[in-house]
């Protein structure tokens, strides 16, 4: 295949040039980090996964009328999506008390929080993404009002919609992390959701057993990181029970073969 240009690295996923103007192709890495980087490995076939699942999540979501920025899926690791204009802001949404939350103020994790939290957090690896205020977005013009308001009106459908499909499949949504995009229209500016949705930016607990199905399991050591990851997407109906095995085994061909 012809040399693609590469737009940009992160931690997780790589952006190439698109087919066409205002394209561009989302590969899904299995490198994983936590803590800011701090912490570094690989989550074998994680690629592969959250690829599926956030094409799931994201063609789901549109037909509810949530716009996104997905297109569709080309193969096992990369999607088709529309180039934005990334809102440097990490939208955090929060039903139930854990991680930084918890640290923070005290509040034992597994608590049930009485009302859904909206957190904005600062997109800069520098800085470590530091929490920041509706006055710091204002101030320093990094959205508008009028589109900080439809981030927040999306982010709660978003939660609403997520919460309801994974407890469908027996699994509760403690947390997640959003992020937005403008698309621009002539002068006039739209926000769409961007990135991904994936275990990777999620805390999903089993409804029974509170078990973690999420990168917690790789930030805290907790071991059985791929299996956590396979299973949210098994009982998505996105994995037959002959394909675990396929995803992990082609994973290390792949990498024995040094591609
Ligand atoms: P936190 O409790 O560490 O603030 O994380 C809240 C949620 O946001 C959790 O589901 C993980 C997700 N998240 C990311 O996706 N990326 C990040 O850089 C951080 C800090 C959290």
């Amino acid at each position: 295949m012809a040399r693609r240009r590469q737009i940009y690295e992160g931690k997780a996923k790589i952006l190439y040039e698109g087919p066409e103007p205002g394209t561009l192709i989302q590969y899904f890495k299995d490198d994983a980090t936590a803590f800011n980087a701090q912490k570094r490995g690989t989550i074998s076939g994680k690629g592969v996964i959250n690829n599926r699942i956030s094409e799931h999540i994201f063609t789901s979501l549109a037909a509810i009328g949530v716009p996104t920025h997905f297109i569709r899926r080309l193969n096992m690791r990369e999607q088709l999506i529309r180039q934005v204009e990334i809102i440097p802001i990490e939208v955090v949404i929060r039903n139930v008390a854990a991680g930084s939350l918890s640290k923070r103020l005290g509040i034992e994790e597994g608590t049930q929080l009485p009302r859904t939290i909206i957190e904005y957090y600062y997109k800069d690896d520098a800085l470590g993404d530091p929490m920041i205020a509706d006055e710091h977005i204002a101030c320093f013009g990094w959205a508008t009002q009028e589109e900080m308001n439809d981030i927040a009106d999306m982010a709660i459908r978003v939660n609403d919609f997520l919460s309801g499909m994974f407890a469908a499949i027996g699994i509760r949504l403690i947390d997640f992390k959003l992020e937005f995009g403008r698309v621009w229209d002539g002068d006039y500016a739209r926000v769409i959701l961007a990135d991904e949705i994936s275990p990777d930016g999620c805390r999903l607990w089993d409804i029974k057993t509170n078990q973690k199905l999420d990168k917690d399991r790789f930030r805290q050591d907790l071991g059985g990181v791929e299996e956590a990851y396979q299973e949210v997407a098994r009982r998505l109906g996105l994995l037959q029970p002959e394909e675990e095995s396929a995803v992990l085994d082609l994973d290390s061909h792949r990498k024995k073969r040094g591609k």
